[in-house]
C-alpha cells in the first residue's frame, strides 16, 4: 500500500510540474512572438496609472539597462542555487549570451496577494539607479504567483566574507574607506533622493555586494515591501539575531530609517574591527547590543584593541595612511549610528558630511 502511495504521489507531482514547464515555455514562446507589441503592453515607464491594466499571468517586465533580456533567456538558463531563506531561493544563472545573473525566486505565500500592489513595488524597485546600489532589470510573474526578481551578478562575493576571509585589503583604511562611503551614498539615496524614503530594512554585510576594485553595492533594499507581514517580520528577526537589531525593535515590530542607520553602524563597526557582530543563535544569553561592548572599551581606552591591527599601519616610505584621529573618529561615528536611541542617531545626510570630514583629514 505504501509503495502504491509513493507512486502516485511521484507521478502526480512530476506530472505537475511537466505541466507547468509546458505553461512557462508556451507562454515565454508566445511572449517572444509578440515581442515588438510587448513593449508597449507591460514597459513599466510607459503608463503610470495603467499598473491594473498590466495582465500578471506568466509576465515578464524589463527595466532600462536590460532591453535584450527575455523571459526566455532567464527561464531557460542554467542555474545553481547560491542561497536559500525562509521566504525565497536565490540562484546564479548563466545565460547563453555568457552573461551571469543573480535570480532571486520568491516564495508565492511569503509574498503580498494584491497585484497591484505588487506592481507598485516592482516598479518602484526597478526605477532605482544609483551606482552604488544593486539594480533591479527583470521581474517576471508567473502564472501560480511566483515571483523572480533578475539582478546582476557580482562574482566578488559579499562584504561579510571579504571580512571573514581576512583578505589583506580589508586591513586597509583607504578599502574600509572606499566601502563605507559607497554604502553610505547608497542609502543616502534610498533615505533622501526618492519621492518617498525607501527603508532598506535588511541592511547587513551580507547583502553588501562588491564590484571590481572592492566597490560596494547595496542590495534586497525594499524587500520586504513584496513579502507579507509574516515573512517580511521573520526576515527582520532572522537579521536581528545575525546581530543586527536596533533596541526599539524589541517593543516596535516595523523597520525604519532609523533601524536602517542602527544597521549601518554596526556594518562600519565590522569593517573598522574586521569582527563579526554578535551572533544572537551562537550566544542565545548574549546581550545583542554589540556597541556596549565597544563604548566600555572606548571608556577603557583601549581603542587600540578595537581596530583591524594593519589598520594604522605604516606605508613603506614610513608615512601612515591614516591617521588615529581620524579612525576614533569614524569609531565614534559608528557608535553614534548604534545608539540605543533611535531619535539621537544622525540621519544619513549627515552621516556622508562626517565621513567626507574624516576622509579629508586621513
Ligand atoms: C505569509 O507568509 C508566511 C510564510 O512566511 C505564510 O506561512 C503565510 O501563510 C502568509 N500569510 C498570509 C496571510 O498570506
Amino acid at each position: 500500500m505504501e509503495k502504491r502511495h509513493m507512486i502516485i504521489l511521484i507521478v502526480t507531482l512530476s506530472s505537475f510540474s511537466f505541466a507547468l514547464f509546458v505553461i512557462l515555455f508556451l507562454i515565454c514562446a508566445c511572449r517572444r512572438k509578440r515581442n515588438e507589441s510587448w513593449d508597449e503592453e507591460s514597459n513599466p515607464n510607459v503608463k503610470e496609472n495603467g499598473v491594473e491594466e498590466i495582465e500578471m499571468k506568466g509576465d515578464f517586465i524589463r527595466f532600462e539597462g536590460a532591453e535584450d533580456l527575455t523571459c526566455f533567456d532567464i527561464l531557460d538558463a542554467p542555474g545553481e542555487v547560491i542561497g536559500k531563506s525562509s521566504y525565497g531561493t536565490l540562484y546564479r544563472a548563466n545565460l547563453l549570451s555568457d552573461s551571469v545573473l543573480l535570480l532571486r525566486f520568491l516564495r508565492p505565500a511569503c509574498t503580498i496577494g494584491k497585484v497591484q500592489d505588487v506592481m507598485r513595488v516592482v516598479q518602484l524597485l526597478g526605477s532605482i539607479k544609483h551606482p552604488n546600489l544593486v539594480p533591479l532589470c527583470g521581474f517576471y510573474s508567473g502564472p501560480r504567483g511566483e515571483k523572480l526578481l533578475v539582478h546582476p551578478f557580482y562574482k566578488r562575493g559579499n562584504l561579510a566574507q571579504f571580512i571573514r576571509d581576512e583578505n589583506r585589503d580589508s586591513h586597509k583604511w583607504e578599502i574600509i574607506y572606499r566601502i563605507s562611503t559607497g554604502i553610505v551614498r547608497g542609502l543616502d539615496h534610498l533615505h533622501t533622493s526618492l519621492q518617498k524614503p525607501i527603508i532598506h530594512g535588511n541592511l547587513k554585510s551580507k547583502n553588501i555586494l562588491l564590484g571590481r576594485n572592492y566597490h560596494p553595492f547595496v542590495s534586497d533594499f525594499g524587500l520586504h515591501l513584496l513579502l507579507n507581514s509574516t515573512a517580511s517580520q521573520e526576515m527582520m528577526e532572522d537579521t536581528a539575531v545575525e546581530g543586527y537589531k536596533a533596541p526599539e525593535l524589541t517593543k516596535m515590530k516595523e523597520s525604519s530609517t532609523e533601524t536602517d542607520i542602527y544597521n549601518l553602524g554596526v556594518i562600519l563597526l565590522e569593517l573598522i574591527t574586521g569582527k563579526e557582530p554578535i551572533n544572537g543563535k551562537a550566544n542565545p544569553d548574549q546581550d545583542l547590543y554589540l556597541p556596549t561592548a565597544i563604548k566600555n572599551a572606548m571608556l577603557d581606552r583601549r581603542m587600540t584593541d578595537l581596530y583591524h591591527p594593519g589598520v594604522l599601519e605604516n606605508d613603506k616610505d614610513g608615512s601612515s595612511r591614516v591617521s588615529e584621529d581620524a579612525v576614533i573618529k569614524f569609531v565614534q561615528l559608528s557608535l553614534d549610528c548604534c545608539s540605543p536611541s533611535p531619535s539621537l542617531r544622525p540621519d544619513i545626510k549627515q552621516i556622508c558630511r562626517k565621513l567626507e570630514e574624516i576622509g579629508s583629514k586621513s
